[in-house]
């Protein structure tokens, strides 16, 4: 590919120079406007990347006819209105996460992506990690064998947010991380929760996923925790994974561990768990920023029209389970029941490998390269 793409960013507060940094690193790419509706953030877009267009008007992103292309970094109940817009402009579109605030406004976004013939995705980072790619590979491989149960901590002190609890604000990271290494998606979800600080805006929550092969996830978000936790546990039949996100290089330990129930016993007295202790290991991972690998597969995805692992169709997905963990909030946690329909036409696994034939290059993040 030799012409370079160009690509609009709207919302320059916390994580909109993150995008801004990493597109603008990509040869094949060209970041044009930034747009935000703050001069002072624009004040420092302009000091970070001079060069780089500043606008607080969108409309200047929708009528430039050079821009292909527009990342929407705004707040989430902004997501929607913006990414329509851009959308029916023509561009393609990468939307922050969580994709929308309902999943009525998810599957219009991806109906009008489909008449307009546009790439949509949603930035579910971790998907495009080092760690997770490894942890996907070492479950499919069957090293821990059944994948039972996962477990994720994901807490923080703050950052309080107005329009979203703590659940729409973090869990769609440890959703999307789950949806994937267990390739497929929940029968029901519930939560529970509390609103301590702010009047109905629960700033701790615990979620529950049942799988319909009876795997199980449990998820628990706080705003209010005195350290930064970024931990998933992935309990198999054999083995068992504890990914750390904060441990600087090893991220990854796999434990040879597991418990085992006798297959017969004839008395109480004969009946004993065996606990299993073997070695530990952590595998080697490529060091790569989970973000430029996800604005790499985004412009793939426009140059060859090939789905993403976070295309609108997970980032579906990942509204529907949190408006039932919503409706279970207000249901004192009672169990939301979840039904799918496979309207990707791809089916509802992510394959390992999502490089289409007609990449130029190889778009596959290998974690050990
Ligand atoms: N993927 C990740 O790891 C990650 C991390 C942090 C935040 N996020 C997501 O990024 C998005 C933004 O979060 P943030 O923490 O940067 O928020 P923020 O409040 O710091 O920044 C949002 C910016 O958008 C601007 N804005 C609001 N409405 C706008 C509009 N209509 N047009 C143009 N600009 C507008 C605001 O002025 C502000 O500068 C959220 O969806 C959040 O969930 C993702």
């Amino acid at each position: 590919m030799t012409e370079k793409l160009n690509i609009g960013i709207v919302g320059a507060g916390y994580w909109g120079p993150n995008l801004v940094r990493n597109f603008k690193s990509l040869s094949h790419c060209n970041v044009k406007v930034v747009c935000d509706l703050d001069e002072s953030n624009l004040d420092r877009i302009r000091g970070l990347f001079p060069g780089i267009g500043t606008t607080t008007e969108f409309g200047r992103l929708e009528e430039d006819k050079e821009i292909q292309a527009i990342a929407i970094v705004s707040p989430v109940h902004t997501h929607f209105a913006l990414a329509k817009k851009s959308l029916l402009a023509g561009k393609h579109t990468l939307i922050e996460k969580p994709m929308a605030t309902s999943s009525a406004e998810c599957l219009e976004l991806i109906d009008i992506s489909q008449r307009q013939n546009l790439t949509l995705m949603v930035d579910h980072t971790f998907i495009y990690s080092s760690p997770v790619r490894m942890i996907k590979k070492i479950v499919a491989s069957g090293e821990i064998g059944e994948l039972i149960y996962i477990s994720a901590k994901r807490l923080n002190m703050g950052l309080f947010q107005k329009d979203i609890n703590v659940a729409w604000d973090l869990a769609p990271h440890d959703i999307s991380i789950a949806l994937y290494i267990m390739g497929t998606v929940p029968s029901s979800a519930n939560c529970q929760g509390r609103a301590h600080i702010t009047p109905d805006i629960e700033d701790v929550t615990n979620m529950s996923l049942n799988f319909p092969n009876g795997g199980f996830a449990t998820i628990h978000n706080s705003w209010l925790d005195p350290s930064k936790v970024r931990t998933m546990t992935f309990v198999g039949s054999k083995k068992m994974i504890l990914y750390d996100d904060i441990e600087p290089m090893e991220k990854i330990k796999i434990y040879d561990k597991r418990v085992e129930v006798p297959p017969h016993y004839d008395t109480f007295a004969d009946f004993q768990y065996s606990y299993h202790y073997g070695d530990v290991y952590s595998p080697y991972l490529n060091q790569i920023e989970p973000l430029k690998a996800l604005c790499e597969k985004f412009l793939d995805c426009i140059r060859c029209g090939h789905q993403s692992e976070s295309s609108g169709f997970e980032g579906l997905k990942v509204v529907q389970i949190l408006e039932a963990a919503s409706l279970s909030l207000k249901s004192q946690g009672c169990n939301v029941g979840l039904t799918w329909e496979d309207n990707s036409g791809e089916g509802s696994a992510w394959p390992l490998k999502t490089a289409c034939s007609n990449c130029e290059r190889e778009t596959e993040l290998d974690p050990e390269a």
